[in-house]
């Protein structure tokens, strides 16, 4: 007799690379049952650096297939660099809820005391109109400094694959913050990349004044709600599965890295 199958919410992740596993740790925080499938579009890794009309038909063909192939609950777009390019096309052309992640301007305008704010994120996610609303609209009473490098991802990136930071590549990244005078210096910065969570250590070790806010917490939250109402999947088992697209380099000590973070395989995804 076959076995009987098990209802569950399961949630897609993606992101261009590791960074959305911040995300996917803050959500699983908050909402242990859900059963997450990961979605790394390492193929084309970085984003921060590509054009728009690039990525928009990228992360649309990509998420479009996944909410064929697989049964899904819900999407969390883990990237903000793809949330402020494509999340109105993703809405309007996947019949499924999505939740985006975008920086978190808002909370940081709220906490800075000085009322100085600084943005990092990719140069991608810096330019576009939707992070320029944000500021415009949630931190119109504080002086923000932006402050971009594509690098920053990879230094992250590479960080989750080897184990080995680069310090000094760090250091220079955010020397528009720290060679700044102190009176002028944020007292708050906002990450506005998922990769950034896994070198935060550094940049507190290099900014120690500093408070960094992330958009984690409350994306978590936000799954919650939307994970109550979304569609329950039958399956025969919950399983946390990862996906990656073209050719993984580093397969094993990128499996590895997946397993310690609770998914149960690392597969191909066709597109
Ligand atoms: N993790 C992505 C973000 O939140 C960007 C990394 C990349 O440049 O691909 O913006």
């Amino acid at each position: 007799m076959s076995e009987p199958k098990v209802k569950a919410k399961r949630v897609l992740f993606f992101d261009s690379g590791v960074g959305g596993l911040s995300v996917y740790k803050a959500v699983k925080a908050l909402n242990p049952d859900v059963e997450a499938y990961y979605l790394f579009d390492n193929e084309c890794f970085p984003y921060g650096n590509k054009g728009d009309h690039f990525l928009i038909k990228r992360i649309e063909a990509l998420l479009e297939k996944a909410s064929k192939v697989f049964e899904l609950s819900a999407i969390v777009v883990a990237c903000n660099t793809a949330s402020t390019v494509a999340l109105p096309e993703l809405r309007l052309n996947i019949k499924l809820p999505i939740v985006g992640v975008v920086p978190a301007v808002k909370p940081a305008a709220k906490l800075s005391k000085n009322k100085i704010v600084g943005l990092l994120a990719t140069p991608g996610c810096l330019s576009r109109e939707y992070t320029n609303n944000l500021i415009k609209n949630f931190a119109s009473d504080c002086k923000v400094i932006k402050v971009g490098d594509a690098h920053l991802a990879e230094i992250a990136e590479d960080r989750l694959s080897t184990g080995v930071v680069d310090r000094a590549g760090i250091e220079k990244i955010v020397k528009p913050f720290t060679s700044l005078p102190k009176a002028e210096r944020p007292d708050t910065i906002v990450l506005g990349c998922t990769h950034y969570p896994f070198v935060k250590d550094v940049l507190e070790e290099l900014m120690p004044d500093v408070r960094f806010v992330d958009s984690g917490e409350a994306i978590g939250r936000r799954v919650k709600t939307v994970v109550k109402e979304a569609k329950y999947i039958e399956t025969d088992k919950i399983q946390n599965r990862a996906f990656y697209t073209g050719v993984l380099k580093n397969y094993e000590d990128r499996e590895k890295m997946v397993k310690d973070f609770g998914f149960v395989s690392l597969e191909k995804f066709e597109l």
